[in-house]
C-alpha cells in the first residue's frame, strides 16, 4: 500500500497527523522535513514513518501533501524535479494557485489545494478543497476521505480560496477570546474569570447557532434586549468600527495571500 506523504513536518502536519490517528486512519503516513528533531517527534507521537530523504519520501507516495510555508514551495518542488508516474498532490500552501503548482513536477501530477486548520487535531475541524481540472475522480475520493477524517469538508472554487483562507482561521477565535478577556480584565475581572466568561460568551453563542435551527438575527435579538446592556455594548462596538475593522483585517490577509501567489 502506498503511503500518504507529507512534505514539511511543521504545525499543520503535526495537527493533521494527530487528528488522522485520533480518527483511526491506519494507512502508512510518511513525513519528510529538513529538521530531524521534528521528524523524530512526529514519529514518536503519531507513528509516522520519518523520511529524511526527499526523493525516498516522494517515491513512497500514493498521495503527496505539500505542507511547507508558501515561500518554500517553489524550492521544494524544484528539488523534487519531474515525476513520471501519475500522482495526486494536495498543496496546503496559502495563496499559491494551482496554475503555479501545475507548472512544476510535470503533467503526470494532478493538483488540488486544501485549507484545513490546526483544529483538525481534534478531528472536528473544517477543510476547504479545490481540485484542478483533470484530477482523477478516484483520487478525488481519496482526498475527500482523508480530510473528512478530521472534520467537515467543503469544496469551493479556487477563485474563492483566499476569501475562505482569511475567514477560516482558528486564530479568529483565539484573537477574539484574547481581546474580550483583556478588556474584561481592564474592567476589574481577574484573568481566570475573564477568560471563562469570554470563552463561554464566544463559544456558547457559536455552538447555539451551529447546533440549533434559529437564524442568526433571531439569536442576536434574543441575546440583546433592545436598549439593554448587551445591545448598548454591540451598538457602541459597531459605531467604533467593529465590522469595518474585521473587513479591513480580512482584506489585508487577502493581499498577503496574493503576495504568496506571486512568489
Ligand atoms: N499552520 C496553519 O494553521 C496552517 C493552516 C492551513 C494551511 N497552512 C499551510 O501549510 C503550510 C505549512 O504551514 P505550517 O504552519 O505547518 O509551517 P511550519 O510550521 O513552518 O512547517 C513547515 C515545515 O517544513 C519545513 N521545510 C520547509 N522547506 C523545506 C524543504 N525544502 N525541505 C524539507 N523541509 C522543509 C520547515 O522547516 P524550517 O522550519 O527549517 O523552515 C518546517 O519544519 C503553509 O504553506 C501554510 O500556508 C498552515
Amino acid at each position: 500500500m502506498r503511503a500518504t506523504v507529507f512534505l514539511g513536518g511543521g504545525r499543520i502536519t503535526s495537527a493533521l497527523v494527530a487528528g488522522l490517528r485520533l480518527a483511526g486512519y491506519d494507512r502508512p503516513i510518511v513525513v519528510h522535513d529538513r529538521n530531524p528533531r521534528k521528524l523524530q517527534q512526529l514519529k514518536r507521537q503519531h507513528r509516522v514513518i520519518a523520511e529524511p530523504d526527499l526523493q525516498n519520501a516522494v517515491a513512497q507516495a500514493g498521495l503527496l501533501v505539500i505542507a511547507v510555508r508558501p515561500d518554500s514551495v517553489r524550492e521544494l518542488l524544484k528539488q523534487i524535479g519531474r515525476l513520471h508516474r501519475p500522482l495526486p498532490a494536495v498543496s496546503l500552501a496559502a495563496g499559491i494557485p494551482l496554475a503555479k503548482l501545475r507548472a512544476r513536477l510535470g503533467p503526470s501530477v494532478h493538483w488540488a489545494r486544501a485549507m484545513p486548520s490546526p483544529v483538525c487535531r481534534t478531528a472536528r475541524g473544517l477543510t476547504a478543497i479545490t481540485f484542478g481540472r483533470g484530477f482523477p475522480s478516484v483520487a478525488k475520493q481519496v482526498v475527500r476521505r482523508l480530510f473528512a477524517r478530521v472534520g467537515q469538508v467543503i469544496e469551493i472554487p479556487e477563485s474563492k480560496f483566499d476569501a475562505f483562507t482569511v475567514t477560516y482561521s482558528s486564530s479568529h477565535g483565539y484573537h477574539a477570546l484574547a481581546a474580550l478577556a483583556d478588556a474584561a480584565q481592564k474592567l476589574g475581572l481577574d484573568r481566570r474569570s475573564a477568560l471563562t466568561a469570554a470563552a463561554h460568551a464566544l463559544g456558547d453563542g457559536v455552538v447555539a447557532w451551529r447546533e440549533g435551527k434559529i437564524p442568526l438575527h433571531r439569536l442576536l435579538h434574543e441575546a440583546a434586549t433592545p436598549g439593554g446592556v448587551a445591545a448598548t455594548v454591540m451598538s457602541a462596538m459597531d459605531a467604533a468600527g467593529y465590522g469595518r475593522i474585521v473587513e479591513h483585517g480580512l482584506r489585508k490577509g487577502i493581499a498577503r495571500a496574493r503576495k504568496n501567489a506571486g512568489g
